[in-house]
């Protein structure tokens, strides 16, 4: 099996895992660390609705928190016919922690897009501006 498509799978299987009750929108995610590892996520939904956590930024901060500081693939899976793209706070938080990573973009039966990160955050708020 490639490498895309056991991260694609991985995806997929996470995704089967989504606490969204609230949405029933069931999103997977797998990152890819440069060591090949894979880190999965799944979105967790609250009564609060607000309190709500991206499968994305499942992934990131399962991945940060396990010792993984360099990433080179996400692959985001929802049930739908076009691709759907992470939202404004995990592109901000992709960007914080892989940088310009490939993102692919993927439903149940087939990948629909490919991009890279700087394509979906093309003028990021970023520690450079800090001066850090
Ligand atoms: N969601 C994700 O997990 N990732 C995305 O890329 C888009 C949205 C979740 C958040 C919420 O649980 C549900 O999908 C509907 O917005």
């Amino acid at each position: 099996m490639a490498a895309s498509d056991k991260l694609v799978a991985a995806a997929r299987a996470v995704r089967e895992r989504a606490a969204a009750d609230y949405s029933g929108f069931k999103v997977g995610a797998a990152l890819e660390t440069r060591a090949g590892d894979i880190v999965t996520g799944c979105n967790v939904e609250n009564a609060t609705y607000g309190l709500t956590i991206c499968a994305e930024r499942v992934a990131v901060f399962k991945a940060i928190s396990e010792g993984h500081r360099e990433f080179t693939r996400i692959v985001i899976v929802a049930d739908t016919e076009s691709p759907t793209p992470p939202c404004g706070a995990c592109r901000q938080i992709l960007w914080e922690f892989g940088g310009d990573i490939e993102v692919i973009l993927a439903n149940l039966t087939e990948v629909k897009a490919t991009l890279r990160m700087k394509d979906l955050l093309p003028m990021p708020f970023d520690r450079r501006l800090l001066g850090s």
